[in-house]
């Protein structure tokens, strides 16, 4: 039989080493997201976020989604979102209180689809405003993993 005394803290031990150098990866993560805001500035967030909703109403799939009578209500809101998020002022949370994205966005249906759709636009708008290459990548990988968490249709996972 395995000698358990010894085989448990030896685990234990493995995983709090790992558990550390996560909580240090995401606090390294952290500190480079939160210069963002210093590297591009509110200009930097209102140039990406206008060219993202420039191509949301053509776009037949998030069209329909986007408040027509609203969209530079909606523009807004992203654009002070993401302001907040890395490391500008909290406009965003003085007006809407706590993000709770994926509660905020229960009453869509964001499948795989509009997901895509949401990615490739926004992709687009990084292509064409042109940011530093480390802001630009870091928001690529922010909105890449963030927009797969929203996927609020869990058939559309599995595919
Ligand atoms: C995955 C595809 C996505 C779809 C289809 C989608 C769709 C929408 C729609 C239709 C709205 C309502 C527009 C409004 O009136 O404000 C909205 C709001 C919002 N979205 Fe998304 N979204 C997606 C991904 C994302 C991502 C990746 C982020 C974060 C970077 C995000 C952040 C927001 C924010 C901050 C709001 C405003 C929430 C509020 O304060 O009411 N969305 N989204």
């Amino acid at each position: 039989m395995k000698d358990r005394r010894s085989f448990v803290p030896l685990r234990c031990a493995g995983f709090c080493w790992r558990a550390r150098d996560l909580v240090e990866e995401l606090r390294s993560l952290r500190v480079e997201e939160s210069e963002i805001y210093s590297a591009i500035g509110e200009e930097g967030f209102t140039r990406l976020v206008a060219a993202f909703y420039g191509r949301v109403p053509q776009d037949d799939v998030l069209g329909p989604m986007y408040p027509a009578h609203d969209l530079a209500g909606a523009e807004q809101r992203l654009r002070d979102f993401l302001i907040y998020r890395f490391g500008g002022p909290p406009r965003y949370i003085e007006e809407r209180g706590h993000p709770r994205l994926r509660m905020r966005h229960a009453p869509f249906a964001v499948g795989r689809a509009a997901r895509n759709r949401w990615i490739a636009a926004m992709n687009a708008a990084l292509d064409e405003i042109k940011l530093p290459p480390d802001a630009e990548q870091a928001l690529r990988s922010f909105f890449d993993s963030t927009a797969t968490f929203l996927i609020n249709r869990p058939d559309d996972l599995l595919k």
